[in-house]
């Protein structure tokens, strides 16, 4: 019999296994060593309280992992400032978690007086009506302390200011963000970019974003997670590579189609100016189905008298 067939074929898969092993775990092992970041978790802020250092061992004892995580992702909204990899430089073993059957807790620090943390640990339904969290009340006075020293010195190095943030291959930092910015030729800052990109959105966007831009286009009764209203304030936080990573990519999730995909890069540049134009001190608010635009509503912008004169940069 051909018994070679079979040896061949086992050679085959051991070394698959073995390749992807390799690539996917031993390999970003070795050379996946990010810079330590400033914005990572400073333990030693309250030890003069109660030692964070050892209450982190406690949150690792007790498995605080197995129902909450530690890292904020971009459509963590309500979480706080994002993390980087270099966050986790001296987190061993990382916390990072899978799960979120409680709330993420990057930057739970500070978000609770310690007193509250005490009570929640004790007996989270007293504090939290209807909580599905354990209590923790068998721990000692000593292991309590440390564990809420440690809760509070989580993401004590995050600053506001880094809320959103376009993920690092869109900003200057990198190569591909230098090729992007390189790359572009349009001025996100004038009325008349600004002006192209409204002729953009009413064709591709004003279905689900509506004619202003507040999330109020027809499709948008239909949207269970709804269009993105851009008067909001919120907004005003956001830079160009910030609009241009969201238009590009789409927001995962939502019915926010991926634009890098169907759009130049220049048409995309046109948009960033436009919605860049958008947020305000106040959002506008749709609140009833009467305030939604209707289909024959949408009409082609008005130009000004600026010219533009179109760049074909195309696709990269
Ligand atoms: C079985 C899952 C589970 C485990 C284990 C668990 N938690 Fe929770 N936790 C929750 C849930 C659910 C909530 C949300 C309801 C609430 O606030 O009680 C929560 C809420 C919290 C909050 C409040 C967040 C906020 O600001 O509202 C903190 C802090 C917290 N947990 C810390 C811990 C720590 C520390 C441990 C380990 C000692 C732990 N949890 C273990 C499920 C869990
Ligand atoms: C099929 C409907 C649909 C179309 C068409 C569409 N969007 Fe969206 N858009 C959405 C939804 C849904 C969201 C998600 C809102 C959220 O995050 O909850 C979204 C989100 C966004 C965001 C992200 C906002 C944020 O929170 O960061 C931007 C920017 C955006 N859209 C721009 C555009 C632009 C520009 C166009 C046209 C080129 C467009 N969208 C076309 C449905 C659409």
């Amino acid at each position: 019999m051909n018994g070679n067939g079979y040896r061949l074929g086992a050679i085959g898969i051991i070394s698959t296994f073995f390749i992807i092993i390799f690539s996917t775990v031993l390999m970003p092992m070795v050379i996946f060593r990010p810079e330590v970041t400033p914005s990572h978790n400073d333990y030693t802020a309250e030890k003069s309280v109660a030692d964070p250092i050892r209450g982190r061992r406690i949150y690792i004892r007790e498995g605080c992992l197995y129902c909450h995580t530690q890292f904020t992702r971009l459509q963590d909204r309500g979480y706080g400032p994002l993390v980087k990899a270099g966050d986790f430089r001296y987190e061993t073993p990382h916390q990072l978690g899978t799960a979120r059957t409680g709330p993420d807790l990057t930057n739970e620090g500070g978000r609770m007086p310690s007193e509250w943390q005490k009570a929640h640990l004790i007996q989270p339904r007293a504090v939290k009506p209807g909580s599905i969290m354990p209590s923790f009340s068998y721990l000692s006075e000593r292991d309590m302390n440390d564990l809420v020293a440690y809760i509070q010195t989580l993401g004590n190095n995050r600053k506001v200011d880094k809320f959103v943030e376009a993920p690092e291959e869109y900003l200057p930092s990198t190569w591909t963000g230098q090729n992007l910015a390189k790359n572009n030729h349009v001025d996100t800052s004038s009325d008349a970019a600004a002006n192209a990109g409204r002729g953009i959105f009413t064709q591709n966007c004003t279905a689900c974003h509506g004619l202003n831009g507040e999330g109020n286009g027809p499709n948008s009764i239909t949207l269970l997670k709804k269009p993105a209203n851009f008067t909001r304030p919120f907004f005003k936080q956001y830079t160009d590579q910030m609009w241009y990573y969201r238009v590009a990519e789409g927001v995962p999730g939502t019915r926010m189609p991926r634009f890098g995909l169907t759009l130049t890069q220049e048409e995309i540049w046109y948009l960033v100016a436009y919605l860049k134009t958008l947020p305000q001190e106040h959002a506008v608010v749709t609140d009833s189905v009467d305030k939604v635009n209707k289909v024959d509503h949408i009409k082609l912008p008005k130009l000004t008298n600026q010219l533009y004169e179109p760049h074909h940069g195309g696709h990269e």
